[in-house]
């Protein structure tokens, strides 16, 4: 889960990292009382998960508490890259000397955490590594040790901060891990660090990315979630414990066990090219145990997306038998009833195929085609989405 800014400059202070006052406001009123509150000079902040912010005009000073209430005017209901604006963050205005960058991320490809920094920051940091790569230092961190004090030492030397700005550097740097380790975050990036007037290091913006399969363990994680921009197909499926991630395709894809989801999704994307381009809608695993109200659950997530002609149910029994996932199949058909309106092709394979075929034969559903095999199933799927566009 991504979160807001406002929600990364809590989780900082809570965790010691220096940050200006901030507090989100939802109307340009509690935007104007936001700022008479904080005093002096204010940045109106849009709060969506987007980056370049500033460069879209969302990100505005306010000398004055009216100011702030006329740019949070404007900005409320903005669009930003797609996203829009439904509340701003009204942050203490810093007085910037020199802009730096910061992250630490999950390094899935060298499996360990990965931190990167740079005396460069504000400008967009893919621009940096593409254009002056040594400009930007990339310091792995073992998980084991962390970003230790010496650890924190080597970043803040090789990313070229002067001598005398290094332990504060440093200490900020040891704090935003701090924040990345306990709260299981998979990215803690902060762009721009900054140096204000006075020497201060604080961060002033920041961007977080929590690891939902810890979830269990964070309390108040389940509050920062945002239902307002939460895809309501993902939404639904969480709801019902699926496995769920939506695409933007036209056949709809139901498997058990990831590894042959994944590959389903890649024969019905090659079965495509013949039939009109058309590609897979979401990635759905249904697990070991796809009975009947699992199965009716998946089906009605997926005949819920509006993208969807047809689905393609790919499943290989297991400890879970085929003729317990055809009266699955056919039970959910019950229960969805008059919502269910599109073709599903049907591949069954492994233990105790014979029978479950049979069930799907005796049923005759009309919407229901079987396939003797994977590329049959996806090419039959392709082939039916396609006629029906
Ligand atoms: N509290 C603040 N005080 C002064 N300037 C700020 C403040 N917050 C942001 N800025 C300025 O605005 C720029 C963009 O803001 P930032 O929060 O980084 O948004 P984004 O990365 O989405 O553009 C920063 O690089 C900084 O120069
Ligand atoms: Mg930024």
């Amino acid at each position: 889960m991504d979160l807001y800014e406002y929600q990364a400059r809590d989780l900082f202070e809570a965790h010691g990292v220096p940050v200006l006052a901030g507090i989100v406001a939802q109307t340009p009123d509690e935007a104007k009382a936001a700022a008479e509150k904080i005093g002096g000079v204010t940045v109106v902040k849009a709060q969506v998960k987007v980056g370049g912010r500033g460069k879209a005009g969302g990100v505005k000073v306010a000398k004055t508490a009216d100011e702030a209430y006329e740019h949070a005017k404007a900005i409320l209901g903005m669009d930003i890259k797609g996203h829009t604006v439904h509340q701003v963050m009204i942050a203490q205005g810093a007085d910037i000397a020199e802009e730096y960058y910061f992250s630490v991320l999950l390094d899935r490809a060298n499996r360990t955490y990965l931190a990167m920094c740079s005396v460069e920051g504000g400008m967009e940091i893919e621009q940096l590594a593409e254009e002056r790569p040594e400009a930007l230092a990339k310091v792995p961190v073992s998980p084991l040790t962390g970003i230790d004090a010496e650890t924190a030492q080597k970043i803040v030397t090789e990313a070229g901060f002067p001598e005398e700005l290094r332990a504060d550097v440093a200490e900020v740097i040891q704090k935003l891990w701090e924040v990345f380790e306990k709260e299981d975050a998979t990215l803690v990036e902060v762009n721009p660090l900054v140096k204000t007037g006075d020497g201060t290091i604080l961060a002033l913006d920041g961007k977080v990315s929590l690891d939902d399969n810890a979830a269990f363990r964070h309390e108040g994680h389940a509050a920062l979630v945002d239902e307002r921009t939460e895809d309501p197909l993902e939404a639904k499926a969480k709801a019902n414990d699926l496995n769920y991630v939506k695409l933007d395709g036209q056949v709809g894809v139901i498997g058990n066990g990831a590894g042959l989801v994944m590959s389903t999704l890649d024969v019905v994307a090659y079965a495509g090219e013949q039939h009109g381009g058309v590609k897979p809608a979401n990635f759905l695993d249904i697990g070991g145990g796809a009975n009947a109200e699992v199965m009716a659950n998946g089906l009605d997530v997926i005949l819920g997306d509006e993208q969807v002609k047809s689905v393609f149910v790919n499943v290989f029994g297991g400890i879970t038998a085929c003729d317990q996932v055809a009266n699955g199949i056919v039970k959910a058909l019950e229960i969805l009833g008059d919502t269910a309106t599109k073709p599903l092709v049907v591949r069954l394979d492994g233990n105790a195929v014979e029978e479950g075929r049979r069930i799907l034969q005796e049923a005759n559903h009309p919407l229901v085609t079987l396939a003797a095999t994977m590329d049959e199933g996806a090419d039959k799927a392709a082939e039916l989405a396609h006629s029906a566009n």
